[in-house]
């Protein structure tokens, strides 16, 4: 099976990362799977944005949960990117998933958890995919193996991937401890053993964040299960190349 492009954010490099051009993009270039970022508001509804704090991708300041989901209605999180994306809003989870739902595409959710510990995330995430009926293509993955336990109690049906950045000793029996499904991995923690190993327990692993071509291939020729990248155009020509 060929490695599985995800949209990084939407193809982040081209529009604003986690907003609907960005997602527009996406689909444009072919990507297999779209991830983004999820966080609760101050009224609890569940918006796309990667930071905790609106500083980096909006014209507000303060942090998500400071925030009702009408005053960030207000924000511009376009701007910061480009003059020609202005006004380009924040945007909810559930208008991302009525979006999406008419795309054959994959859907990552990342639960943004691990520094706010947003109450009744997992449940209100869980609930709204079921809702759309999207268990079958959704993943939901976090840096927070707490969550992911939750995940798994809620809606056992969903994948779960655990995200780590390090290099983690004995991470199969960490992963069936959690009950995650899959490995999200940064690309520097990336080597043969750890996708041999992952794929003997048929774990897949999937890298982030692959911009550059040759880093590209690498994971190609692994055979990883997937890679996110803020380019998935490149990718996917890259794929087409090397006929992997
Ligand atoms: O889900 C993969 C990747 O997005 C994790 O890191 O910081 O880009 O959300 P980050
Ligand atoms: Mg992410």
């Amino acid at each position: 099976m060929a490695t599985k492009i995800f949209a990084h954010r939407g193809a982040s490099q081209y529009a604003p990362e986690n907003t609907m051009p960005a997602f527009e993009k996406a689909i444009e270039m072919k990507a297999d799977g779209i991830e983004t970022d999820v966080q609760l508001t101050k009224d609890g509804i569940p918006v796309l944005i990667h930071d905790e704090s609106l500083k980096r991708t909006t014209n507000g300041q303060g942090f998500v949960y400071e925030y009702t989901l009408d005053e960030l209605k207000k924000l511009d999180a376009g701007e910061w990117f480009s003059a020609a994306y202005k006004d380009t809003p924040i945007i909810t989870l559930e208008e991302f998933l009525t979006w999406v739902k008419p795309f054959p595409i994959l859907i990552n959710l990342e639960l943004k958890n691990n520094i706010v510990d947003y109450k009744q995330l997992e449940h209100k995430v869980c609930k709204m995919v079921k809702e759309h009926r999207l268990e079958e293509r959704t993943i939901v993955s976090s840096f927070n193996p707490e969550s992911l336990k939750r995940v798994k109690a809620i809606h056992s049906g969903i994948e779960t991937a655990f995200l780590t950045s390090q290099g983690i000793r004995n991470i199969i029996p960490f992963l069936h401890e959690i009950k995650a499904d899959a490995l999200h991995i940064k690309y520097r923690v990336l080597n043969y053993r750890l996708v041999k190993q992952c794929r003997n327990e048929n774990i897949p692993v999937r890298v982030y964040t692959v911009n550059r071509a040759f880093r590209m291939a690498r994971c190609y020729k692994l055979k990883c299960e997937g890679i996110f990248t803020d380019m998935p155009d490149v990718a996917y020509h890259k794929r087409l190349q090397n006929n992997f």
